[in-house]
């Protein structure tokens, strides 16, 4: 745009200059010419009256100029000094003008070249004088001027798009900056700020609005996560003085009637139900608030994943059997560093959502990325079901909180809070992995976690220095 306008500038200022200039110099040299002229036609007249014929006249005098021819037309014949212009070569209209009494003058171009022709009137001797005048010297200068402003045109246009590139990059710097800190913000870096840039009010207010809006967000935010892991904390105490208390009575419940011991039940399932809740929403609120204490270790994945399901099996006493590990050898010396609580849960909640909707993990599956041939780098862990599977709608939503897929309205399918994928899914973030679900090959559910491995060098000597210390 600020090249097109210093286009349009430079070409409109250029065209009203170049034709004024031109006006001006034209007119100037016109009525020198017609100056000249007029004093040559005295002449010519006080010659034709001093009895001199008339060729003689026009050939003889000198009028002191070699750019000019003359003509002169007396009782129906033409006489012409230096045979340069012919009769013909007069405009018309001037002739008819000079011819009819009224000295005229015209601009035109001969032969490509601009000319001046002036027309003088002497009815005392019934001729009529004409000078034709040559342009060069003006159309030159003309020329020169014409090009110095399409030279000074194109140099207005360059440097308008120049600064227009300048002025729009240093306007568009500003918001640059607040789209990339936005995006980063998004992403959950709360801590970004917008630098205060020097010297810009306009700026200097969006600086400081945008970095208090993001203060309060983040106050807010920080809030939320510490009163949703204030309440799941303070929760837990009473949670365990019930589930002691109930153990009491469970002790004693051969003495209870029948009812009573029902409802004892049921009591207790839901207690226990609830504490897994308690437990789970404290552990999600912790890392939302980023307290979550992490310790890696380096592992061998598939010892890993072996244990992991071996203690999953134990501890969530599962009736389905325990599924296959397959290790795929192309995994090599791949080490992994990991949380092994973590990643236990992890398992154990892969396992636990298979039984419950999947009749129970078929196979597990440990082995590297594809896209990271060989030894090293990403470590693919997948579980696999032989249930009805996931619709793909829901493939997405499951790692949400608080989601309850169809699956779970199914009969059989256990009382779930649908935490569970949502702390896989946190787990897995914190280790710089990433977790998805599809479609398993004979139409179950395969969840499947990727991790960032170890290169195998890197690890022995990592170990050895572990051993040392
Ligand atoms: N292997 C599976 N096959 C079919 N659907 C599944 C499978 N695993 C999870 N789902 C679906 O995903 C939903 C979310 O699972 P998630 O583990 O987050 O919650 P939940 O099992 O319902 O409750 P929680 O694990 O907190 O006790 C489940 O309710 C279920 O509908
Ligand atoms: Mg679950």
């Amino acid at each position: 745009m600020f090249a097109l306008g210093a286009l349009v500038l430079s070409v409109t200022m250029g065209a009203i200059s170049y034709f004024t200039t031109r006006h001006i110099l034209v007119s100037g040299q016109e009525n020198a010419e017609i100056h000249s002229a007029s004093k040559n036609a005295t002449f010519v007249q006080q010659e034709i009256r001093d009895g001199y014929h008339t060729v003689t006249v026009l050939t003889a005098a000198d009028y002191g100029n070699t750019r000019s021819s003359s003509l002169l037309y007396r009782r129906g014949n033409w006489y012409e000094r230096q045979f340069s212009v012919p009769p013909s070569a007069l405009p018309k209209s001037l002739r008819t003008m000079v011819h009819d009494g009224t000295p005229a003058s015209l601009t035109y171009t001969r032969n490509g070249k601009p000319v001046i022709a002036v027309g003088i009137p002497i009815p005392a001797v019934h001729a009529d004088y004409y000078e034709v005048f040559a342009l060069t010297a003006l159309s030159k200068t003309l020329g020169v001027l014409a090009l110095a402003l399409v030279g000074a045109g194109v140099a207005t246009t360059v440097l308008g798009a120049a600064l227009g590139r300048w002025a729009s990059g240093r306007s568009l710097r500003p918001l640059t900056g607040v789209s990339r800190a936005a995006v980063a913000i998004a992403s959950g870096e709360l801590d970004t700020r917008l630098i205060a840039g020097r010297g810009d009010p306009d700026l200097a207010a969006l600086t400081s609005s945008f970095n208090e809006m993001v203060d309060q967000l983040q106050e807010r935010i920080e809030h939320e996560t510490r009163f949703a892991s204030d309440v799941s904390h303070e929760l837990r105490s009473p949670l365990t003085t019930l589930a002691a208390s109930l153990a009491v009575l469970e002790a004693h419940s051969a003495d209870l009637t029948d009812a009573s011991r029902r409802a004892l039940e049921l009591l207790s399932g839901d207690l226990r139900r609830f504490q897994r809740l308690v437990a789970d929403l404290l552990e999600i609120s912790r890392s939302d608030a980023g307290t979550a204490d992490v310790s890696f270790e380096e592992v061998d994945p598939a010892e890993l994943v072996r244990q992991a399901v071996a203690a999953a099996q134990r501890s969530l006493a599962l009736e389905t059997p325990a599924p296959r590990v397959e290790v795929d050898p192309a995994l090599g010396g791949t080490r992994l560093l990991v949380d092994k609580r973590r990643f236990e849960r992890v398992i154990a909640n892969l396992l636990e959502n298979a039984a419950h909707y999947g009749g129970g993990a078929t196979v597990v599956r440990v082995g590297p990325a594809p896209h990271t041939n060989g030894a090293g780098h990403h470590v693919r862990v997948s579980v696999d079901d032989a249930g009805p599977g996931l619709p793909a709608t829901e493939r997405g939503r499951v790692f949400e909180r608080f989601y309850r897929g169809h699956a779970a309205n199914m009969r059989g399918a256990g009382t779930g809070t649908g935490l569970g994928l949502a702390l896989v899914a946190e787990h897995v973030r914190l280790h710089g992995g990433k977790v998805w679900a599809e479609e398993a090959d004979g139409g179950g559910a395969r969840f499947t976690i990727e991790l960032p491995g170890e290169q195998a060098e890197v690890d022995e000597e990592h170990a050895d220095e572990v051993r040392a210390t």
